[in-house]
Formats: C-alpha cells, structure tokens, sequence
C-alpha cells in the first residue's frame, strides 16, 4: 500500500464531565472526524488521504483538535462546518487555513494544555 500524502488526526478523547481539564469529544470532535471521513469518501481527493480518530494530543485547551502528517500542521477550534474548507484548501491546494491553524508558539504551552 502506498503511503499517505495527508493523514488526518482527530483527537476524540473523552474526559469526565468533572475533570479539570476539557476534552475534544465536548466539542464535537466525533462528529468533526465524521465529517472528515464522510467527505474524503464522496470527494475522492488526489493522492492517499485518510482521517483516522486520535487519542489525546495535548493540546486539550485549543480543541477539537486536528493535526495533518505529514505536514505536521495544527489546527484549534475545528467544527465540522470547517471541514470542507480545510479538505479544500490544505488537502486539495496544499494552502494551509491560517485562521484555523495552531501557531508554533503556543503548541505544547500551558495555553494548549488546558493545565490548571
Ligand atoms: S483532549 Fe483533545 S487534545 Fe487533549
């Protein structure tokens, strides 16, 4: 099998509704991966291109949480009503959607962490 020319990972991790810290699934990341997935299969992209859940990613504060390999692109605050655009600017035209995107700076702080 070839490899993948974009692989897609949603974060969909679950925290309990008393933890500290958020998770993605409370922002709808199940269906943001469902998007993704429902698409990709009725739009057929050029290349190998598959979006698969993900664990916690550790950016728990910025989420739903998406991360692109291997472009090693972040992005925050993903809707599934994101979803078509980051399929047709960053997949189909290699444009990354800035508006979206985590800047390196804050990847990995305690910002992105959601740390108490
Ligand atoms: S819960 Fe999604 S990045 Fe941690």
């Amino acid at each position: 099998m070839p490899k993948f020319d974009h692989h897609i990972f949603v974060c969909t991790h679950v925290r309990p509704e008393d933890s500290r810290r958020s998770c993605c699934s409370a922002r709808n990341s199940e269906l943001v991966l469902e998007r993704f997935k429902e698409l990709l299969a009725r739009r057929k992209p050029r290349g190998v291109v598959r979006a698969n859940k993900s664990g916690c990613l550790n950016q728990c504060g910025l989420g739903a949480t998406v991360v692109i390999y291997p472009a090693g692109v972040w992005y925050g605050g993903v809707t599934p009503e994101d979803v078509p655009e980051i399929l047709e600017r960053h997949i189909e035209k290699g444009e990354i959607v800035e508006r979206l995107r985590i800047p390196d700076e804050i990847l990995n702080t305690p910002r992105s962490l959601d740390a108490p």
